[in-house]
């Protein structure tokens, strides 16, 4: 029985993880969003669950079905996922911020649909809020995880985010390697932990990175 259910190491540990791309409205049916499919954040809330944690998942908008046992909260908007976070990380004992939020929004959305017109036009955006960035000035007793997408420097890049944003731990996405990133089962990342140590993983499904994040949030205080 042991065995088969497996280790229970965050039993009484509540998760919060965040996950998928968010989507920005330019007019009824129009929006800015990237190409996160969410399955990153989807495997670690699944682990999370599987290791006995109670997991809550505020999700953009995915394909992926919603993991049973998961308190799952869908959103739309940077802004959304931002009052969803804001209602829900004091409760966290673990915040695991995998989501891609977009960084800029339309300064306006039109009530009706744009039509088309001249050969060219443009669209004026303004900064979303960092929710990670507002996580790590609330951070409390909580342990903060936090992903970095990139395209170049990828160890300077991440670098500064976990040290802008206050966190435990940043989970370095080359987006550049084959079998990394949005959209595929498998990443290749790097841990970047707050006190320098740095730990490689090699290509693999996503579900084991999650299993490896857990395993490395629970050598952290
Ligand atoms: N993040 C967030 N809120 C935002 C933007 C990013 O919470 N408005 C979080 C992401 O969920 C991720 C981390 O910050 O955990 C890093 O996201 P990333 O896009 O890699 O970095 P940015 O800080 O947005 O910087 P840039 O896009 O310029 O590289
Ligand atoms: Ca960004």
């Amino acid at each position: 029985i042991y065995l088969l259910v497996g280790m229970k190491d965050f039993a009484g540990k509540k998760v919060l993880v965040t996950a998928g791309g968010t989507r920005e409205a330019i007019d009824p049916v129009r929006f800015i969003s990237n190409r996160s499919t969410g399955k990153m954040g989807y495997a670690i809330a699944e682990a999370a669950r599987d290791r006995g944690a109670e997991v809550t998942l505020i999700s953009g908008p995915t394909t992926l079905e919603a993991p049973r046992d998961v308190r799952k909260i869908e959103v739309e908007s940077a802004d959304e996922m931002f009052e969803a976070v804001k209602q829900e990380y004091l409760q966290a004992d673990v915040v695991i911020k995998a989501a891609a939020v977009a960084d800029y929004k339309p300064v306006v959305v039109t009530r009706q649909k744009i039509k088309k017109g001249p050969d060219s036009i443009s669209l004026e955006l303004t900064r979303n809020p960092d929710i990670l960035e507002f996580l790590g000035q609330n951070k409390g007793d909580r342990i903060l995880v936090g992903f970095a997408a990139e395209t170049e420097n990828l160890m300077e890049n991440a670098q500064k985010k976990l040290k802008k944003k206050n966190l435990d731990l940043i989970v370095a996405n080359d987006l550049t390697l084959e079998g990394a990133g949005f959209g595929v089962d498998t990443n290749v990342v790097k841990l970047l932990f707050a006190d320098g140590r740095v730990i490689p993983l090699e290509k693999m499904p996503k579900r084991q990175v999650a299993d490896i994040i857990l395993d490395t949030i629970l050598t952290l205080k």
